[in-house]
């Protein structure tokens, strides 16, 4: 199994720069995903890798081979696309099959393995149907199993689940998981959900305006955002940011002053950073109390999204992780987790070095 690496990658489409200065390795049997927002230049990345769209400079290199100057046909690469594109006209069948009879297998070899892609993929019974008779979960996996039928070593897929309604997307992300888990395929994949890319990969890397803002584990970026972008691009609700001054170990955002360690010796301006989870009714092991009136609860079932007004200071979020049955008018104290915050830079963003041994 090979690995795929892009080395130093750039992008214009006439004067407009796309892509600039990406490096992105993915190791043999590696989920890595691409994720940003909408016209980061994760598809045209992913087109790259393929081989469909050429760098203006940088390299691809796939298995340590540098194939910056093949075809995608010659670079035994296989791709979903963001609209998967099934022949309306075939059958199941004849689209898993299509791949090998351009590659001119025996007749008998492509039936067969159509048939073990179609167990793997969990559509036996269904290959006499045309896309147009399959729900939009089956018409994705036909994609997955056209793209995984000529065992590729590498498997790029785009956006696979934006097309799928939420219940079922939802599903099929725990059987894409499961597919690839057992199909051992070097993966890269592209998406704007964070969740999604929370949930499936071995590592994440985070893109925007064409420029890689962090890579890592998906817990390493969620517990450790490089920058303000990222912070409140991962997670769900966004982290809190509020402005704040920081004064010999001390934050104090407008009257509130929170007394942090680790930061003794320094003094500025910064933006704080607090997620929701550590914005709650009862208390932590080292919080702080603060005056509050509910404004808004957003009940999730299992837990509520609950609006806060604080007096002098900027509304926040909260995140229950049990039900509860507050409601908006509620005055009272809610709590904040000291060891939950984290500090940015208030000119460039960039996440101060970490607070170990807070107070
Ligand atoms: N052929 C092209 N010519 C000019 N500009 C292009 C071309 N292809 C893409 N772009 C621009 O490059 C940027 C990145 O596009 P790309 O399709 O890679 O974004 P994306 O991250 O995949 O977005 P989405 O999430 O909406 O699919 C966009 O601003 C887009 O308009
Ligand atoms: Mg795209």
């Amino acid at each position: 199994m090979a690995g795929i690496e892009l080395n130093r990658i750039s992008k214009t489409f006439g004067a407009t720069h796309v892509i600039d200065d990406v490096s992105v390795s993915v190791a043999p049997h590696e989920f890595v995903t691409l994720l940003g927002p909408s016209g980061c230049g994760k598809s045209t990345l992913l087109n790259i890798a393929a081989g469909l769209e050429r760098p203006t400079d940088g390299r691809v290199l796939i298995g340590g081979r540098n194939v910056t100057d093949l075809s995608a046909r010659d670079r035994n690469v296989a791709m979903v696309f963001q609209s998967y594109a099934l022949y309306p006209h075939m059958t199941v069948a004849q689209n898993l099959a299509f791949p090998l009879r351009i590659q001119r297998l025996p007749r008998t070899e492509i039936s067969q393995r159509v048939r073990a892609v179609a167990e793997t993929i969990e559509l036996g019974g269904l290959l006499d149907r045309k896309p147009a008779q399959l729900s939009g979960g089956q018409r994705q996996r036909v994609a997955i199993g056209r793209a995984i039928i000529r065992s590729p070593a590498i498997c790029l897929l785009d956006e696979p689940l934006s097309n799928i309604d939420a219940a079922l997307r939802v599903r099929m992300r725990g059987e894409l998981k499961l597919l690839f888990n057992k199909m051992g395929t070097t993966i890269m994949f592209v998406t704007h959900d964070q969740v999604e890319a929370m949930t499936l990969s071995d590592r994440i890397i985070v893109l925007n305006g064409g420029k890689v803002q962090q890579q890592g584990t998906p817990l390493e970026i969620y517990r450790n955002p490089a920058n303000v972008f990222v912070a409140r691009f991962i997670g769900s609700p966004h982290m809190n940011i509020l402005q704040a001054q920081l004064d010999s170990g001390v934050v104090s955002v407008a009257g509130l002053r929170l007394p942090l360690s680790g930061h003794a010796g320094r003094s500025g301006a910064v933006q704080l950073g607090l997620r929701p989870e550590d914005v709650q009714l009862g208390r932590f092991e080292k919080c702080v109390s603060v005056p509050a009136q509910v404004k808004l609860v957003e009940h999730l079932g299992h837990g509520a999204i609950v609006h806060y007004a604080l007096d002098d200071l900027p509304p926040i979020v909260g995140l229950e992780t049990r039900d509860t049955d507050i409601r908006a008018g509620w005055q009272g104290n809610i709590h904040i987790n000291l060891d939950g915050i984290k500090l940015f830079d208030a000119v460039t963003g960039l996440a101060w070095p970490d607070r170990k041994g807070m107070a």
